[in-house]
């Protein structure tokens, strides 16, 4: 059918807007205003659908509209920052079953569209599947759910075999258009399987990676039934998200250091092996003596990392910057790609405290400052700032590029206890000599050199 030309032409506009939107999502001064532009681009391209001549099962249509977008509403509401990821996870999974779901349809219309068309349903319906099933396991992990990644006997086996009849299968539903319902139940039931199983052995802390690399399935996901209905709205949605969530899971992998067949094939949970001994003692130093040496520095650079996101201590952080920029002193936040538990959590968070994004630098900008910086004061991070990564080859982590707040002149880490962090890899930069430990839950120490600062005027 040839849809009309004001549902093809509000379709490209909300395509339009999608681009629009990320475009603007690359800056966090512009983020906000590009989530409003995708979101009016999903609008209209919504509205523009309720235009097609003929609809039917309007009521059905309109229902599941007010319930998504209540539990969407509500949800969106009430998630902490910290639960992002799940979140995440599970629209994106939501995202890839619907783009499976509109394959299921079209197959079980048994519609006449040809085999290019019948395979590019059957490719989105095969990665949809997978990253719904996929979603949904790392929502339950992320979520706590699910606490323990399963690992079955001969899992890559496992998983090649289901990979390979998912294909087969898809390949029969190809050449035996239109497919028997038999048959699509079959290679529906082997699709989930499959992004079940290969998602249940990952561990939740490499799960934002595996998050964003369904995200990037459910984008082609969408792509390819947009191709299907001739949909330019899906089409171009489906490429962008395809295209951001390929390069966003390369970037993390990359700042891992952790390449991506590593993390699917051969997951690890629990605290790494390897590495060599750290030698030496930890000193200690209390809120009082930091808040001097941080009061009378010319130059401090904050370092944040998951343990004062998990404290919610923002807020408490930026307060200190302040007090310490009103005494001279010049203060800036060091983020690393991977600091905190999804990209770009820390940035966020440091946002929504109010820290002004000019106070805020990446790795590659901020770590030939740290020789200048006369204290790094690290709250909550422990592997974004562990020498070994540069100087241990036989640690797991070597390679992954690492903020050098081991360079500054002084270091004060702030965290509860003498515990590793994410990687399970003792670090080297806490027993050297210029390094002082300052433990304690983030918020409440922070809250201490408020008070300190405060008193020395
Ligand atoms: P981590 O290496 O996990 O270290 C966090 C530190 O925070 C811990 O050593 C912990 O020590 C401390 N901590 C926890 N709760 C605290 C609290 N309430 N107050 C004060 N300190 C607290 O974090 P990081 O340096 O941000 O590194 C992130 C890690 O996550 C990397 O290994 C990265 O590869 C991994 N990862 C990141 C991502 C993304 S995209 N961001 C994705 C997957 C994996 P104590 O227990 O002693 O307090």
């Amino acid at each position: 059918m040839t849809l009309p030309i004001h549902v093809q032409g509000a379709w490209f506009a909300g395509a339009l807007l999608f681009i629009l939107g990320l475009k603007g999502m690359s800056s966090p001064s512009t983020a906000r205003r590009g989530i409003v532009w995708a979101g009016v681009g999903m609008g209209v391209a919504v509205l523009a659908t309720f235009l097609i001549p003929g609809l039917r099962n309007l009521g059905l249509m309109l229902a599941a509209l007010a319930l998504g977008a209540a539990v969407a509403w509500v949800s969106g509401k009430r998630v902490k920052m910290t639960d992002m990821p799940q979140m995440v996870a599970i629209y994106n999974g939501m995202g890839g079953g619907a783009a499976a779901a509109i394959a299921a349809i079209e197959f079980a219309r048994g519609d006449a569209h040809g085999p290019v068309l019948t395979a590019l349903a059957t490719l989105g319906a095969l990665i949809g599947a997978v990253s719904f099933t996929g979603s949904c396991i790392a929502f339950a992990k992320l979520q706590g759910l699910m606490k323990r990644a399963v690992r079955l006997p001969a899992q890559n086996i496992v998983n090649l075999v289901l990979a390979a009849l998912a294909l087969v299968l898809g390949g029969v539903m190809v050449a035996a258009a239109p497919p028997r319902p038999e048959l699509i139940y079959a290679f529906f039931v082997v699709a989930l399987a499959l992004g079940l199983v290969v998602t249940l052995p990952i561990g939740g802390a490499d799960m934002p990676v595996v998050i964003s690399l369904f995200n990037a399935f459910t984008g082609l996901a969408v792509g390819f039934e947009g191709y299907v209905l001739g949909n330019p709205a899906l089409i171009i949605a489906g490429i962008v998200v395809g295209a951001a969530g390929t390069l966003l899971t390369q970037l993390m992998a990359k700042a891992m250091n952790r390449p991506l067949t590593n993390i699917i094939f051969t997951p690890i949970s629990g605290a790494a092996q390897g590495g060599q001994a750290v030698e030496g003692t930890m000193k200690e130093v209390g809120p009082l003596d930091a808040a001097a040496m941080m009061r009378y520095a010319g130059k401090v650079i904050i370092v944040p990392g998951y343990g004062m996101a998990v404290a919610h201590a923002q807020h408490k952080v930026w307060e200190m910057a302040e007090l310490l920029e009103e005494a001279g002193v010049e203060v800036k936040f060091a983020i690393h790609p991977v600091a905190g538990r999804m990209p770009g959590h820390m940035n966020v968070l440091l946002a929504e405290a109010g820290v002004p994004y000019d106070k805020i630098f990446d790795l590659q900008e901020i770590n030939g400052e740290f020789p200048q910086a006369d204290v790094a004061l690290i709250i909550g991070a422990n592997d974004v700032v562990n020498p070994v990564a540069r100087t241990d080859k036989s640690s797991p982590i070597y390679g992954m590029p690492i903020l050098d707040a081991d360079k500054a002149h002084n270091v004060i880490v702030i965290k509860r206890g003498k515990g590793t962090g994410y990687s399970g890899v003792e670090n080297a930069l806490f027993y050297e000599d210029n390094c002082r430990m300052l433990y304690g839950d983030a918020q409440p120490v922070a809250g201490e050199i408020i008070g300190h600062l405060k008193s020395m005027g």
